[in-house]
């Protein structure tokens, strides 16, 4: 590569919006350069399962040996060399050309439990956090807009429990369609939402996993699904202590 050429590159990487693109790089350089000798929490290929390593091994030596296995090893390197020996059918190749940035992301998604993470649309409505859910009543209320510019679900459609008149009648009222497909059905309905919708889409871009999941998470709690909102226990606590005391006293 040029110079130059690789100026701009710099320039272009650095002008992306950094955490949703380095997550999605560090996924696909682990798919194309890693999973052939690597499985993650599926046991040992050609090296090591790399499962948990962001916790038995330093930052620091995990990136210069992600970026040079071979100087690790020369250097006489306690673990490197056990390593060598342990898995000594093929050797890992050296990755000089990923930059810092792009290590720090493979590294940060290994933490976050790399390819076992599961997709938020994959979790069950009652995960739901509040703010979620209230996110999920303004996408569908147009309050609030979805990032490929998707038509908001009132058009089309009411659910009974926004305090909102009447939405769209073309489409089926939803304020019980939660529980008329269950929750992982209503994730792949999701998937490719209405083919009225799908037709009138733009460019065919479909919800992104979060928004999927914060209009579930809504349609859930219009449908009576109970989520208990995560930090909100010790409220409840006080409130029952409180009410209880009240009681007592009586
Ligand atoms: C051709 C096979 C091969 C490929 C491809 C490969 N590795 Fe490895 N990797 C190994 C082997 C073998 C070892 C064990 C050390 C050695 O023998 O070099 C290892 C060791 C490691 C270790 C140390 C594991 C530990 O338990 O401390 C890390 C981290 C690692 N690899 C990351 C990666 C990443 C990230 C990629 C993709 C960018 C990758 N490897 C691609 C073969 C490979
Ligand atoms: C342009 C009108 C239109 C828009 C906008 C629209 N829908 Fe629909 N929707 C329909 C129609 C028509 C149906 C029934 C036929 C079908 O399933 O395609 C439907 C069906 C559904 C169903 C299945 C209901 C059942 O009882 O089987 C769900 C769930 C749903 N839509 C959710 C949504 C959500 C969430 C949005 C917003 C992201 C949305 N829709 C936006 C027209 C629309």
């Amino acid at each position: 590569m040029t110079k130059r050429a690789l100026f701009i590159l710099t320039v272009a990487i650095t002008a992306m919006p950094a955490f949703a693109n380095d997550l999605a790089g560090a996924k696909v350089i682990f798919r194309k350069r890693c999973t052939g000798c690597h499985t993650y929490g599926k046991g040992v290929k050609v090296g090591p399962d790399l499962r948990g390593v962001t916790e038995r091994r330093q930052r620091f030596w995990l990136t210069s040996f992600i970026r040079s296995s071979s100087k690790v090893i020369q250097s006489g390197d306690p673990t490197a060399v056990t390593l060598f020996h342990q898995y000594k059918q093929e050797r890992m190749p050296d990755w000089t050309d990923l930059s810092q940035e792009q290590i720090d992301a493979i590294l940060d998604y290994f933490a976050a439990d790399g390819p076992s993470q599961k997709e938020p649309d994959e979790r069950h409505a009652s995960t739901a956090t509040a703010a979620e859910i209230e996110v999920g009543r303004q996408l569908f209320l147009g309050q609030a807009r979805f990032a490929s510019g998707g038509r908001m679900c009132i058009t089309c459609h009411s659910v009974r429990t926004t305090g909102v008149a009447r939405g769209g009648t073309l489409g089926p009222d939803l304020t019980r369609a939660y529980f008329k497909y269950q929750d992982k059905a209503l994730t792949d309905f999701l998937k490719h939402p209405c083919s009225v919708m799908a037709s009138a889409r733009a460019a065919g871009a479909p919800l992104s996993p979060q928004e999927s999941f914060d209009l579930k998470a809504f349609l859930a709690r219009a449908a009576g699904l109970s989520i208990p909102a995560p930090g909100k226990g010790p409220v409840v606590t006080i409130a029952t202590a409180q009410t209880a005391a009240a009681g007592g006293l009586r």
